[in-house]
């Protein structure tokens, strides 16, 4: 006898759109575990900083993808051993991150650490790819869209909270740039998965778009 998979709910989309925010409250709510696949990039992005490397070596990126030490607790992100949660926000590391992510190697050093946080009772996992590549089988994926300024907005407001400082028109000018990287690339691009359930939370707030997930998995019927 073959034990069904512990289910997964994808929740793919563009930078800033809320995904994590959402993913991190969705797994609380049902007390599934959590993934993050997008700090999985930027940790391959800071671990090749790090080895003074600037992402133009397709190789050395995968090699840094495939050897993170990485500790996900109590919400902290630990990359050999060090707490690296607010590091690897900064912009630098978001522009390269989003570069190595384009990087077929890359993705296929992540592809197996990635499927392993699928673990008993469920999980929640967001990114851009989780509902096409990495768990294409998930019995409820959910493309959480939001207009561009919004999400500059969102970002922008994120960053000031962090102490972080930084310029709207900038970072719209960044998020445009790298929507146009995470879409157009040839790997994994970002997509709605077909069976997908696109929400658009332009004008929603965080609970409702929370409440909004649930109520799609409850209706899936598949709640234990
Ligand atoms: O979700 P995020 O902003 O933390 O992701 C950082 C970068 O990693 C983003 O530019 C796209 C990339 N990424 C990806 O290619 N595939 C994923 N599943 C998650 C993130």
């Amino acid at each position: 006898m073959t034990l069904a998979a512990p289910p997964v709910i994808t929740i793919d989309g563009p930078t800033a759109s809320g995904k994590g925010t959402v993913a991190m409250r969705v797994a609380q709510a049902l007390g599934w575990h959590a993934l993050d696949s997008g700090a999985l990039y930027r940790l391959t992005a800071l671990a090749v900083t790090r080895a003074g490397g600037d992402g133009g070596d397709e190789a050395q990126a995968a090699a840094a993808a495939r050897a993170l030490d990485v500790v996900f607790r109590d919400g902290g992100i630990w990359l050999d051993g060090v707490e690296v949660g607010n590091e690897i926000r900064r912009e630098a590391i978001s522009n390269l991150a989003s570069r190595v992510a384009a990087y077929p190697a890359v993705r296929a050093a992540l592809l197996e650490r990635q499927r392993a946080f699928r673990t008993a009772p469920g999980l929640v996992a967001d990114g851009r790819d989780m509902g096409t590549v990495i768990f294409p089988d998930a019995p409820l994926k959910v493309f959480l869209d939001a207009d561009v300024n919004e999400r500059a907005l969102r970002r922008h407001k994120q960053l000031k909270d962090k102490g972080f400082s930084a310029k709207l028109s900038d970072l719209l000018e960044d998020l445009r740039l790298r929507d146009a990287r995470d879409r157009d690339r040839v790997h994994a691009p970002l997509v709605a998965a077909a069976d997908a359930v696109v929400v658009d939370s332009s004008r929603m707030g965080i609970d409702e778009t929370v409440r909004k997930v649930l109520d799609l998995w409850s209706a899936r019927g598949l709640a234990g």
